[in-house]
């Protein structure tokens, strides 16, 4: 880890009353760690932008396996891409329904790109992506 520095900061005391009941909210130990936390998702938002930007996120998906050619069309899908899909989970939550989240990690344009498209393939019933980062620029 990197030096640690000190800073003041201003702020009109209703934004800070706000912030203050937000990290309570959240249960952050004190105001340092809730502003570095903002940050790095700020950092990691930034990173996104970058189509070119080497980059994770996570899928979740839950659809009925029972779906006419769903199962095999979200398959298809990640075998395209097999080299973005560096890991698949599958659980069967009950009888029909099944979760699965796949982990992809490339260029962030094209990571969206496949991620956007397993979540909107008809018959998903939810999808979520959850874009994060390798870390290499978060200090
Ligand atoms: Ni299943």
């Amino acid at each position: 880890m990197s030096e640690l520095v000190r800073f003041g900061v201003s702020m009109d005391s209703k934004l800070l009353t706000a912030f203050d009941e937000l990290i309570e909210r959240k249960g952050y130990a004190n105001r340092s760690e809730a502003i570095r936390d903002l940050l790095r998702n700020e950092l990691v938002r930034v990173e996104w932008e970058n189509e070119e930007q080497e980059t994770v996120a996570t899928v979740t998906l839950v659809y009925s396996h029972e779906v006419r050619e769903l199962a095999d069309k979200l398959l298809a899908i990640q075998h395209e891409h097999h080299r973005l899909v560096v890991s698949a989970l599958h659980v069967h939550l009950d009888s029909h329904n099944c979760l699965e989240v796949l982990v992809l990690r490339g260029k962030a344009g094209l990571v969206r790109q496949i991620a956007e498209r397993l979540v909107s393939t008809k018959g998903v019933r939810h999808g979520k992506i959850a874009m994060t980062t390798t870390g290499a620029h978060l200090h």
